[in-house]
């Protein structure tokens, strides 16, 4: 099959560009949260380049996307693939767009060469990968493997008090929750298309990663309600500041993370919400969310734990309050050896390099892994770059992932 000069990346790099260009930000920036008015114009974006590839597109009541190719045997589950079009605050182009616009120009590419898949090839563009709005990511995937219950999913709310079921309305979105969550082997088999986010592979000078297991992912969220009073007035004996309490707690993260002695555990507190936030005023309340994850959820459920004792402790010791909640923390997944291998067949047909390693951030492919075999291919990313406007992958990257993963698409549904 030579799908190398059949594939049309200059055209999809256009795409990805002009989809970059839909962002609430000012490029280069991309920021597209989940049911903004950018993140809606990109879907609509998307779903015209499905239908122009004579895709039949269908959407569930959380807005997870599918878009079909339907099989000679339309019947059979279908073989999956995709990603998501959210994107974080400041973010870059490549993240998630990658593997929803390689799936597209996988399949295309297929169509020209005039392929006709036995089993259907269904795109899917997942709901909120990014957990910017909700406090929680893989919203869509999530709900899709039964992880997340309507019932939960009912509670989620936004920073402006604003809930899921309100924001999915006003986008258009209807049915009931409860029809997101799909039959195992709904899929067949799933392969995810995505940037390594990491710098392994362009250190290493290879075109591709096969990802054997992803990381499990777990998120506390931890307020520390103090005093405030005058910064100035207040002597600092007897002070309750939230702040302090709260520094106390973000060190202790970085020591139990770095005590597990594993390079596969990691720790991150990305928020801090500082109440009433002015330079003369004692915090009196403070909000953190932090994100540990590992490949080994035993040694990161210890880290999780060593914070909450950490937080009983600074709690007593500081006469502050301290309650957390746990957000979510789920298992880790292992890739499919029968998608792996397919993977690895088309690595050598295409003439690519590859070698296998670990997702350490995590994606939808995590909570499909509760419906069907999953794997995923990662390219290379300059520097190892991601979550920045300066996230950058080449054509010829981008070009060596499409071209690896219509081949395993074509395997995986002939
Ligand atoms: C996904 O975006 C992650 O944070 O791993
Ligand atoms: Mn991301
Ligand atoms: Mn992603």
């Amino acid at each position: 099959m030579a799908t190398a000069s059949e594939l049309s990346i200059d055209g999809m790099i256009a795409e990805l560009m002009a989809l970059a260009a839909i962002s609430a930000a000012e490029p280069p920036v991309v920021t597209r949260v989940v049911f903004s008015e950018a993140d809606l114009r990109a879907r609509t974006f998307v779903k015209a380049l499905c239908a122009d590839a004579g895709l039949a597109i269908h959407e569930d009541a959380v807005g997870n996307t599918f878009a079909r190719w339907t099989g000679s045997e339309p019947d059979l589950a279908p073989i999956g693939t995709g990603s998501h079009i959210d994107a974080i605050p400041n973010a870059g182009l490549y993240d998630g767009s990658v593997g929803v616009l390689g799936g597209l120009e996988a399949i295309r590419v297929l169509k020209k060469l005039g392929f006709q898949p036995r089993r259907s090839i269904e795109l899917v563009i997942f709901t909120a990968e990014e957990p910017t709005r909700f406090g929680l990511g893989c919203l869509g995937s999530r709900m899709m493997g039964g992880v997340l219950s309507p019932a939960q999913a009912r509670e989620l709310r936004d920073k402006a008090g604003c809930g899921l079921e309100e924001l999915r309305a006003n986008a258009g979105f209807t049915g009931t929750l409860e029809s997101v969550r799909l039959a195992p082997g709904r899929f067949h088999q799933f392969v995810e298309l995505h940037i390594e986010q990491g710098p392994q592979l362009e250190a290493e000078r290879l075109d591709i990663g096969l990802v054997t297991h992803i990381a499990a992912p777990a998120s506390l969220r931890i307020q520390i309600d103090g005093e405030g009073g005058h910064a100035g007035a207040r002597l600092m004996p007897g002070r309750r500041d939230a702040l302090v309490a709260a520094s106390e707690i973000v060190l202790a993260l970085e020591t139990a993370v770095l005590a597990t002695g594993a390079i596969d555990t990691v720790g991150t507190i990305g928020v801090c919400d500082v109440f009433p936030g002015a330079v003369n005023s004692i915090p009196s309340r403070v909000r953190l969310e932090t994100d540990i994850r590992d490949i080994d959820a035993d040694r990161r459920d210890s880290v999780l734990d060593m914070l909450r004792e950490t937080c009983a402790a600074v709690a007593n010791r500081r006469g502050v309050t301290i309650t957390t909640n746990l957000v979510n923390a789920d298992p880790p997944a292992t890739c499919d050896a029968e998608i792996l291998s397919a993977l690895e067949q088309s690595c050598v047909a295409a003439g690519k390099s590859y070698k296998k390693m670990v997702s350490r951030a995590y994606h939808d492919s995590l909570f499909i892994a509760r419906l069907c075999p999953v794997a995923m291919l990662f390219i290379p990313c300059r520097g190892g770059v991601s979550h920045r406007p300066d996230e950058y992958a080449s054509p010829e990257w981008i070009g060596s992932g499409v071209h690896v993963l219509a081949r395993t698409l074509a395997q995986l549904s002939g």
